[in-house]
C-alpha cells in the first residue's frame, strides 16, 4: 500500500503486545494499516463511519473504532486486535448463538474483552449498554449477551478475572 502523494511518516506503537514500526500515509486509517499493511484482517469494515463497531480494537485498553482513528494517532500507544485473543478462551462467548454471519464478531469480542477486563463497568451499566456500540444484524443480541454472561461466569468459576 503506497502513500498516494509519496509522503510517509513513521509510527511506532505497541501492537498486540509487541513493538511495531510502520511507514504510513499521514491520512491513513488504523483499520487500513492493520488490514492492508500489516495483514491483520480480523478487524472488519462495516460502515466505515463509526456506527457499527465491526472494526473495534482496544487502544490503551479502551474500545475504539479503527475506521475513525488515524494510524498517526497511535504513535506511542498500545493497540490490541482480535488476533491477540485466544480462540479457545472464547468458547463460552461463542457457544450461545453469539455469532451467525460473523461480520460483527471480532468487534463484539473486543468490546466484550474490555467489559471482562474491567468488572467495575458493570456496577453502573448493564451488559447491553456496554455493548451498545456493536451492531449485529443477525442475532437479535440475546445470544451475544448470553454469551458474554457465560464468558464472565466461566472465568469467575475458574478463579480468573470476571
Ligand atoms: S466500520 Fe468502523 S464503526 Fe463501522
Ligand atoms: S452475526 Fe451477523 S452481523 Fe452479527
Amino acid at each position: 500500500m503506497a502513500c498516494e502523494d509519496g509522503r510517509a511518516m513513521e509510527v511506532r506503537l505497541t501492537l498486540n503486545g509487541k513493538p511495531v514500526r510502520v511507514e504510513v500515509d499521514p491520512r491513513e486509517r488504523l483499520l487500513d494499516t492493520l488490514r492492508y499493511r500489516l495483514g491483520l484482517t480480523g478487524s472488519k469494515e462495516g460502515c466505515g463511519e463509526g456506527e457499527c463497531g465491526a472494526c473495534t480494537v482496544l487502544m490503551d485498553g479502551v474500545p475504539a473504532n479503527s475506521c475513525l482513528v488515524l494510524t498517526a494517532q497511535c504513535r506511542g500507544r498500545s493497540v490490541r486486535t482480535i488476533e491477540s485473543v485466544d480462540a479457545k478462551a472464547l468458547g463460552p462467548m461463542l457457544a450461545s448463538g453469539a455469532t451467525q454471519c460473523g461480520a460483527c464478531t471480532p468487534g463484539v469480542v473486543m468490546t466484550a474483552l474490555w467489559v471482562k477486563e474491567n468488572p467495575g463497568l458493570r456496577d453502573s451499566h448493564t451488559l447491553r449498554e456496554l455493548m451498545a456500540g456493536n451492531l449485529c444484524r443477525c442475532t437479535g443480541y440475546d445470544g451475544i449477551i448470553d454469551g458474554l454472561h457465560a464468558w464472565v461466569e466461566s472465568d469467575a468459576r475458574s478463579g480468573g478475572a470476571a
